[in-house]
């Protein structure tokens, strides 16, 4: 089968590498970019209509990132028939109800598995799972920039900034780090996996989200005191018809299985009513990975396999479901009610639901802008 792949950037050339260095029967037609690199003339080209208007191209891959123009891109590969594959998570997020609806009405596939966890298989699984199990919640660290930034603080002792102008140095983090440590990136792919788990459309507003801008290290010593690891988690529930999402820094147990997760790794998880626990750990960026789970998508549309209609139900976001208690580090002050334990400035508070909780950052912050919250995790399922 004939493709094309959209961007020769990281992701773009690895897939094109991948599919280059196996048989998997994919043969990469033609490559789109805005600059020809020398000695690949006769396979790049800088006019999308070469690729729309070529009948041998099947696939359409896309790498480019952002909305615009891979969102124009996409559109018009669907509208002329060709099935699409893409890593870009802001784009599936953004147009996800919009993208699907476009690809049944032109009898078309639609897959992103590198748009959440990168290399790893999750969303791949996720949506295989939902098909005939009731996905009842998912977990999993799903940024690798901020994994490899508190495992280096937690095993080493590193500084915050130190440790990420490592992770940038090492290609980790996004080209606006602020995405990764405000959790941004990952409320995009936690809006995306409860999407599908759930079989419904969830935009990237619906998840509540707390980054780890302001953690310290005497937060990490004090939680290492306590016998909890920090992770920052995207998380999603179903409970009964209503739907909870949101990212947090998430205290959790010495033996759950993301605290053994270290540098920059990540580890998905789903919960089936019939399957029980499912876990997912690799690699969630970089160039041969993602480039490889672009490939594995394209090769999924090749073979038929996996396909399944996706129906896309209104969901009722409840943000009240699901209270836990939490962990704030603060010199505003703290409603006296929530306070279960104080020691200073750090409180473990009752549990309180995302309204409340978000409610109140937005008034800590003013008064303490290094405010630090965590959520803790007490119920593993
Ligand atoms: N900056 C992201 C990460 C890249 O660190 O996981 C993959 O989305």
């Amino acid at each position: 089968m004939k493709v094309a792949i959209l961007g020769f950037g990281t992701v773009g050339s690895g897939a094109y590498d991948v599919i280059q260095g196996s048989s998997c029967g994919l043969t990469v037609k033609r490559v789109l970019d805005v600059r020809v690199p020398a000695g690949y003339e006769e396979l790049v080209t800088t006019d999308y209509n070469v690729i729309l208007s070529d009948p041998e191209i099947e696939i359409v891959a896309e790498a480019i990132g952002g909305l615009h123009p891979a969102y124009e891109f996409v559109t018009a590969a669907l509208r002329a028939g060709k099935h699409v594959v893409s890593a870009n998570k802001h784009l599936i997020c953004h147009y996800y109800k919009e993208l699907h609806e476009l690809a049944a009405e032109h009898g078309c596939e639609l897959r992103f598995t590198p748009a959440a966890g990168g290399g790893i298989p999750w969303l791949y699984n996720l949506r295989r799972a939902a098909r005939c199990d009731e996905i009842e919640s998912l977990r999993g660290i799903m940024n690798g920039t901020t994994n490899y930034i508190l495992d280096a603080m937690q095993s080493l002792g590193s500084d915050f900034a130190e440790v990420l102008a490592t992770a940038q140095q090492l290609g980790y983090a996004e080209a606006d780090p602020s995405a990764d440590i405000d959790g941004w990136d990952v409320r995009r792919k936690c809006a995306i996996s409860a999407s599908l788990a759930f079989h419904t459309v969830l935009g990237e507003d619906d998840v509540p989200t707390l980054g780890i801008r302001h953690i310290t290290q005497e937060d990490i010593a004090y939680f290492t005191s306590l016998g909890l690891c920090c992770k920052l988690l995207a998380t999603a529930r179903k409970v009964g018809d209503r739907v909870t999402a949101y990212v947090e820094p998430t205290l959790l147990p010495a033996d759950a299985i993301e605290s053994s997760i270290g540098s920059n790794f990540n580890c998905i998880s789903l919960w089936g009513k019939y399957v029980g626990c499912l876990s997912f750990v690799g690699q969630g960026a970089g160039k041969y990975p993602t480039g490889c789970a672009l490939v594995q998508d394209m090769i999924d549309m090749m073979e038929c396999s996996g396909k399944t209609p996706i129906s896309l139900g209104a969901p009722v976001m409840d943000q009240t479901v699901y209270p836990h208690r939490y962990y704030i580090r603060t010199n505003a002050s703290v409603p006296g009610e929530w306070i279960e334990r104080q020691d200073g400035n750090r409180y473990m508070t009752r549990p309180l639901n995302r309204n409340e909780i978000h409610s109140f950052v937005e008034e800590a912050t003013n008064i303490d802008p290094q405010t630090f919250i965590a959520g803790l995790e007490d119920n593993l399922a």
